[in-house]
């Protein structure tokens, strides 16, 4: 008796110590990636905010909270990364060169990408890979745990990181944990293949609300749950080991106030028009924004568009395209593979429909600055976004929150999340190549009128649920979940 009041004082006296800790984190954001990256083209410490909207969504809800946000600098070299960013603490997380082949490029890249999108490329299993991803897990729940303050919020994002919300639930009981996975949850039969199925479920299971893009991926991880493991429930709410853990949809966006701001900034207007002159002035510009990965059918695009050249249905000198493939894991063999046949595809399309001083197709290996692709997209007419899965694809958003000229059309697979909102677009199934040539030859010729219906409707659906609303309303689900 008397071991175990001594035992309880003592844990409140450190619990005390802990809540009036001010070094210490009200939130935490656990990501595999820091908001801020190494520039190496600018020599030392250089460290330059990483674009986008979700920087800038979590980093005002961290602000306002005494936040920290624990991720990985992006190189396996010790840096000096900054100890804070905009008001925010930033914690790196280092992984080694091994941990990067086996954890990175491995587990996350190899295995899990590919089965989260349909196995578009075939899931590399390997036992050490798994090992490794166990192993920087735990470092994150580690991290979490010894910076986290008594009762504190951690926000745990994306398919890196699965592990560390059971992980972290064992080290730190006290606190209130959210997951969000930015990619698709695989239908049942795929998720079936993972050796490590069981291991993934108990550890997102550790979240006390589990946030994805769209319902399906929601209903997708709760029926496999509740297969796989000793959850029972609805698909919006499950019991396991005595807790109740809250699932749901929670798409993703974008800061609809910077993009606006950005399209009307005369000097971005002055480069979009600039950018038309260059292409040589023609009717009808189409244009394709994506990270150069195999998810996202640019290969299917571009042959599309090609065929369309050879039938007559576009012209050379009227129609143009213009393809932004942004570098990424470069290192891994199915990129590295995906973007020699993506320039070949690119090569033969010029050299076929080409003409000298006019080729049909434009192509961008570079990661351009965000006012860059403003002007790109306030100048393309069409915009063709064609993955074979995507969780959300916040490109299709950004190109809707540029044209307040309600002129540009969106060609938009229904396999991105962003379908279920951008009902207004031309959609396709990326694998059908007829309805892929229809959708654009459609886009192309659509009238101002059914432009600016499409357009106006995509608009209102995109413009008020901004990224900072979905941080928001996932942080205040995760304020309502049972303790
Ligand atoms: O969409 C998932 C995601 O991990 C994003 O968070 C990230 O911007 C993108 O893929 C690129 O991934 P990586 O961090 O591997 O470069």
């Amino acid at each position: 008796m008397v071991e175990q009041a001594t035992q309880q004082a003592e844990s409140v006296v450190r619990g005390r110590a802990r809540a009036r800790d001010t070094t210490k984190a009200q939130l935490v954001v656990a990501a595999n990636r820091l908001p801020v990256h190494h520039s190496p083209n600018n020599g030392s410490d250089d460290w330059r905010p990483s674009p986008g909207g979700l920087v800038s969504a979590l980093t005002s809800v961290l602000q306002n909270r005494n936040g920290l946000w624990i991720g990985w600098p992006g190189t396996t070299e010790p840096e000096n990364v900054p100890p804070s960013y905009e008001g925010i603490r930033l914690k790196a997380l280092n992984i080694t060169e091994d941990e990067y082949e086996n954890f990175y490029l491995g587990f996350s890249n190899a295995t899990l990408w590919p089965l989260y999108h349909d196995a578009i490329r075939a899931p590399t299993f390997h036992r050490h890979w798994w090992q490794a991803y166990s192993q920087v897990n735990m470092r994150y729940a580690q991290a979490v745990a010894d910076n986290v303050a008594l009762n504190g919020t951690v926000w745990i994002h994306d398919y890196q990181l699965q592990l560390v919300p059971r992980m972290l639930r064992e080290l730190r009981p006290d606190v209130r944990i959210g997951f969000f996975l930015h990619i698709p949850f695989p239908p049942i039969e795929l998720f079936m293949q993972l050796p490590w199925r069981r291991d993934i479920l108990a550890g997102l299971l550790g979240a006390d609300l589990i946030g994805f893009q769209v319902t399906q991926a929601a209903s997708n991880f709760s029926r496999m749950a509740r297969r796989q493991s000793s959850a029972t429930g609805t698909d919006s709410l499950l019991d396991f080991e005595g807790r109740s853990i809250r699932v749901g949809a929670f798409p993703i966006s974008v800061d609809s106030d910077q993009i606006v701001e950005l399209a009307h900034d005369p000097a971005i207007r002055a480069r979009s028009a600039e950018i038309r002159k260059d292409l040589g002035d023609p009717e009808v510009v189409l244009l394709g924004v994506d990270r150069l990965d195999y998810t996202k059918g640019i290969q299917q695009r571009i042959k599309a568009v090609s065929e369309m050249f050879q039938d007559g249905s576009l012209k050379p000198g009227k129609h143009v395209m213009v393809q932004v493939a942004v570098p990424s894991r470069e290192t891994d063999a199915h990129y590295e593979r995906e973007r020699h046949n993506l320039e070949q595809a690119v090569s033969e399309m010029n050299g076929e429909h080409g003409q000298v001083g006019n080729p049909v197709i434009h192509y961008l290996h570079q990661n351009l600055p965000f006012a860059e692709l403003v002007a790109l997209y306030l100048a393309a007419d069409v915009m063709i976004v064609t993955p074979f899965r995507d969780g959300m694809n916040l490109v299709a958003k950004e190109y809707v929150m540029c044209r307040s000229d309600l002129t540009g059309r969106l060609v938009l697979s229904e396999f991105a999340g962003a379908a279920a909102e951008l009902r207004g677009a031309f959609m396709v199934n990326p694998h059908d190549l007829e309805g892929v040539k229809e959708a654009i030859r459609l886009a192309v010729n659509a009238g101002p009128k059914e432009a600016r219906d499409r357009m106006s409707r995509m608009r209102r659906k995109t413009y008020r649920r901004d990224v900072y609303d979905w941080a928001e309303s996932f942080l205040l689900a995760l304020r309502q979940t049972a303790m």
